[in-house]
């Protein structure tokens, strides 16, 4: 739901990104110095030099310091029971991640109440806001019964409009060693229950989760009932994931940790976007994915959290930007980036991720001078203030 507030100007900005290589300096961040804002039914109204700025309903102060554009966070599982402390701890201790976890979760998730998952879902979401994220995905995953999925997917709508039909996340105890009937129940009727709800379907296509031809199955029964695709793909070894993503026109290839040189170069031939998860390598401690070469190649790159209670149970973009930049040797304007403009190129979206005249006023104002400073001042709260909707964030 969009809220309605009067207009607010922004002054007084250090600097601003934009994400509009036609402004400011040039670069694809846009950067524009000594600017404001006006926000006004949502949108951005106005943008331009801080001395010309018009007057608004409200005024912040931005103490020339930086602004950027709302994180968007495309990769998140967020509707889920339970907690699996001790298996991070295992593994910092030298267990492997191997998804396994996953069932625990679906256990614990099937065994809560509506309200119990209300509470986490707001509750991340609330958080994820707090730290400059204003648009996010939420799968479901968790549930692998057709109400449980449903129910996710329900829940998830509650706090955002980009929805993904996760019932392929892996096969679900009851159906060990039936894969393929479980398959038929995710592409048949868990499908037609959950499709109301959700804006996207994505597949686990990973050894040991499903195969190409049971995700291609998936994904295109999902696409037949107007759902855009995302692929959890190539995680945990290298596989058909991201080729199959890019064969079948997805939005998304995710993880994309294990590629050869025919994966990179699929997606360099295409629109699907390669989302790097770092908070998934740094909670698993795992390789991460190189991410210069997928620039290198041309590949549209984005950064999300992954935030969920085994993998990745982060839900902080600024700790996902400095880990691009420190592990996946990305420049801190690549990551910024990334986690904006290109999470909304990820998610198909062109009216966030960016800061235009007529794009949703969806942005962050920093406690600090310059969009470096996320990468160069780790785990450092500084997102100040938030807009989202146009309207400041308490
Ligand atoms: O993206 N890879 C599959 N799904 C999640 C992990 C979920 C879990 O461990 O609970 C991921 O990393
Ligand atoms: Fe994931």
């Amino acid at each position: 739901m969009i809220e309605r507030s009067g207009s607010v100007l922004v002054a007084n900005i250090g600097e601003l990104v934009t994400n509009d290589p036609e402004r400011g300096d040039g670069s694809p961040l846009g950067l524009c110095r000594d600017a404001a804002l006006v926000a006004a039914d949502g949108r951005v109204a106005w943008i331009g030099p801080a001395a010309g700025a018009p007057a608004a309903d409200t005024a912040i102060d931005a103490g020339r310091a930086a602004v950027l554009p709302g994180f968007v966070d495309s990769h998140a599982h967020l509707v889920f029971a339970g907690d699996r402390a001790a298996e991070f701890a295992a593994r910092m201790a030298g267990e492997p991640y191997t998804g396994g976890g996953i069932r625990t979760t679906v256990a614990a998730t099937r065994a809560a109440g509506d309200e119990a998952l209300r509470a986490t879902v707001t509750r991340l979401r609330a958080e994820a806001l707090r730290q400059g994220t204003t648009t996010i995905e939420v799968k479901s995953g968790y549930g692998l019964t057709v109400t449980d999925e449903t129910r996710s997917l329900r829940l998830a709508r509650e706090v955002t409009e980009e929805t993904t039909f996760l019932g392929a996340h892996v096969v679900p105890t009851e159906y060990a060693g039936r894969s393929d009937e479980y398959v038929d129940l995710v592409r048949g009727e868990m499908l037609r229950s959950a499709a109301g709800h959700a804006r996207w379907i994505d597949v686990f296509c990973e050894r040991g989760a499903f195969d190409e031809a049971q995700a291609e199955a998936i994904l295109r029964a999902g696409a037949a009932a107007g759902l855009g695709l995302r692929v959890h793909a190539n995680q945990l070894g290298p596989g058909p994931g991201v080729r199959l993503a890019v064969a079948l026109g997805a939005a998304s290839a995710d993880h994309c940790t294990h590629l050869s040189t025919m994966d990179i170069e699929a997606l360099a031939g295409s629109s699907t976007v390669a989302t790097l998860l770092p908070g998934a390598e740094f909670a698993t401690r795992s390789r991460y994915p190189d991410a210069r070469a997928l620039l290198a190649a041309g590949v549209t790159v984005a950064l999300a959290t992954d935030c969920n209670p085994g993998s990745s149970y982060t839900s902080s973009m600024p700790f996902c930007i400095a880990l691009a930049v420190r592990e996946m040797r990305m420049s801190p304007a690549e990551a910024v980036w990334a986690a904006t403009a290109g999470g909304a190129r990820a998610l198909r979206r062109d009216d966030v991720g960016r800061l235009a005249v007529g794009g949703r006023a969806d942005l962050a104002l920093l406690d600090a001078p310059s969009h470096l400073h996320l990468a160069y001042r780790p785990g450092v709260p500084l997102v100040r203030r938030v807009l989202h909707n146009g309207v400041p964030i308490t």
